[in-house]
């Protein structure tokens, strides 16, 4: 069985993070998103990987490598617009072959690895063209949405619905036999312009292949914008065990479960797990509290951070209270000193911020 990344698409909803950076390589619990995938992937027994890359190529081809870290190996295909997820499939075709193969949305995170959804179709005596994974959620029309029969057989897919069938939303992990390549060539695009991966599962139904739906228990986050992100770092965040390799000077207090890597500095500050801090990082006069990730080589300096997740390089001073934010590389966060007091900002197409 072979694996299949999604790691292309536009992103839009996670600007301006995404126009320059990958989202699947946002990090939380400062691990890129992409490398939950990965690992969920090859704790399944699924080594040989292929990730869909589109704009930010090269950004996720120098973050993962040849994928020996995970004891994987990766191959890169381009795909030059982001035209679907059943249009992934179709330009995958040559490094799939006619092996089964797992297909996961590189930004979305699982509480539990595919090993469970994996075998199930595989000790599935009348194996089915494909195996979908759905979640109970309380707002499907967000979602895929799935209509099952008594026996847990998939009836109809809708895409976003108005008026949802079920509660049973699409989870970003699907199955398939080489069944797929027919519906995928069948299909025509839909109305926003992709070739869906909903009407590739319905071409298979349609046409009497069997497609199963398996429900998930544990939690799935699609981490493409602000608030599920955020959600997914406090989750990650949650599993942590303390780990201080960094300094910590004696007027510095730490509480719950701490991540304190080696060459990062804590000094007259308070730091309240579950907070992840990488190395390099420097926290002066400050509080950090739960359900924070501080990227490498931050600067936190007489301020208050509290469930927010800070990529590489972010220097935050003088700021009384920032939380449920997530701040870019290299962004500078700062209390003015000079008067008149008043917001002062240099900010990218697309930033939300909310005042005080
Ligand atoms: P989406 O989140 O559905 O799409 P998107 O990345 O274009 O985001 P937005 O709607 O905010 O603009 O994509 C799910 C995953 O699949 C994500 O990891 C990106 C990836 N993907 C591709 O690799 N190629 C594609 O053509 C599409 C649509 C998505």
């Amino acid at each position: 069985m072979k694996g299949l990344i999604l790691a292309g698409g536009a992103g839009t909803r996670l600007r301006p993070i995404t126009y320059t950076s990958a989202k699947q390589l946002v990090p939380v619990a400062n691990t890129p998103i992409l490398f939950y995938g990965l690992q969920s992937m090859v704790d399944a027994g699924i080594t040989e990987i292929g990730i869909i890359v589109g704009d930010t190529a090269s950004e996720v081809r120098s973050a993962v490598g040849d994928g020996s870290r995970w004891g994987a190996f990766i191959t890169y295909i381009p795909q030059d617009e982001p035209l679907g997820l059943a249009h992934c499939v179709l330009i995958a075709r040559d490094f799939l072959g006619n092996d089964e193969f797992v297909m996961y949305l590189g930004d979305n995170l699982l509480e539990q690895d595919l090993s469970t959804f994996v075998r199930a179709f595989h000790d599935d005596p009348e194996r089915p063209a494909a195996q979908i994974l759905l979640k109970s959620v309380p707002d499907p029309h967000r979602f895929g949405v799935a209509e099952l029969d008594g026996s847990g057989d998939v009836l109809r897919l809708v895409e976003k619905p108005a008026e949802p069938a079920s509660d049973l939303a699409l989870v970003g992990v699907y199955l398939f036999d080489a069944t797929i390549h027919k519906a995928v060539r069948a299909i025509g695009p839909s109305a926003r312009g992709e070739l869906e991966i909903t009407d590739a599962v319905q071409w298979l139904v349609d046409n009497r292949f069997r497609v199963r739906a398996q429900l998930l228990d544990g939690w799935w986050i699609d981490t493409g914008k602000l608030t599920p992100l955020l959600e997914a770092n406090r989750l990650l965040l949650e599993r942590i065990e303390t780990r201080i390799e960094g300094e910590v000077d004696g007027s510095s207090t730490i509480d719950g479960r701490v991540i304190i890597e080696q060459g990062a500095q804590v000094i007259r500050s308070r730091i309240r797990g579950p907070v992840a801090i990488a190395a390099g990082s420097r926290i002066v006069d400050s509080y950090i509290g739960p359900y924070t990730a501080i990227g490498p080589d931050c600067e936190v300096d007489h301020s208050e951070v509290e469930h927010s997740v800070l990529l590489e390089r972010v220097k935050i001073t003088d700021v009384p209270r920032l939380q449920d934010s997530l701040i870019g590389r290299d962004a500078v966060v700062t209390r003015s000193q000079s008067r008149p007091k008043a917001l002062r900002l240099m900010v990218g197409d697309h930033s939300q911020i909310d005042v005080e």
